[in-house]
């Protein structure tokens, strides 16, 4: 049966083989999963996020269950965008499905600098563009909150990528989710993915402390 989708963009389009992604920071960068089934059956690999250099996250504990889904507060650990190519990329099975990056950044520029590296990548189909994570102090949800910010986040990306699809990946944690959305689609995003966690906060009752060293985390599952 032929279970494939086009997403239609302004610029590019991208099409899947299925519609089965990973979400971006559930699957590691796909290789770790591999021992668990045949990664080139899915539709896509949306990789966890990268940045222009190494991040550590953020401090233990970063990771906490509640009764109605999963609080992380991981902070966008990564190795970095080169150690991605040089050493994650080229294992994937970039030919049989769509790799996807996933874009973190603390300012435009850096964001365009992150995509001009990655546009001549042929083993990257797509950009994803975080302007949602709430566990981050510098950009992250901000960008996502911000109609404006957003925008620029979404032309800068574009400019830096100009023969990749790119999808900004919105946040749960605004008033009016659909302006956001309008605001990408006039900025030149090809589409959009939703959504990324939703702030939430756990209290340690015994400890009377935030089970998170970040205080808060992004909810999510
Ligand atoms: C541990 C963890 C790490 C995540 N890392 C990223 C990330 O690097 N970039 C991103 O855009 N989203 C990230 N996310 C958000 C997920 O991709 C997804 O949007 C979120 O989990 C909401 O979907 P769900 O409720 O179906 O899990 C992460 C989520 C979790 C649980």
């Amino acid at each position: 049966m032929d279970l494939t989708v086009t997403l239609k963009g302004q610029r590019r389009d991208l099409t899947l083989k299925n519609p089965v992604l990973t979400a971006s920071g559930t699957f590691g960068s796909g290789l770790e999963f591999a021992p668990y089934g045949d990664l080139a059956a899915l539709g896509g690999i949306v990789v966890k996020g990268l940045s222009l250099r190494p991040r550590q996250g953020n401090a233990q504990p970063r990771i906490v269950e509640t009764t109605a889904g999963m609080l992380n507060a991981v902070g966008l650990q990564n190795d970095g965008v080169e150690s991605f190519l040089a050493f994650k990329l080229p294992h994937l099975p970039w030919r049989e499905t769509a790799i996807i990056a996933n874009l973190y950044a603390t300012s435009p520029e850096e964001f365009r600098e992150l995509a001009a590296r990655l546009n001549s990548e042929p083993g990257v189909a797509a950009l994803e563009v975080n302007v949602s994570c709430p566990n981050v102090a510098a950009g992250g949800a901000l960008f996502g909150q911000d109609p404006k910010l957003a925008a620029a986040v979404t032309r800068a990306v574009r400019e830096g990528a100009p023969d990749k699809h790119v999808m900004v990946k919105l946040s749960p944690n605004v008033t009016d989710i659909a302006l956001m959305a309008r605001s990408v689609e006039d900025a030149g995003a090809d589409s959009i993915s939703c959504i990324n966690t939703l702030l939430g906060m756990a209290v340690d009752l015994p400890r009377r402390r935030p089970a998170l060293a970040n205080i808060v985390g992004g909810l999510s599952g």
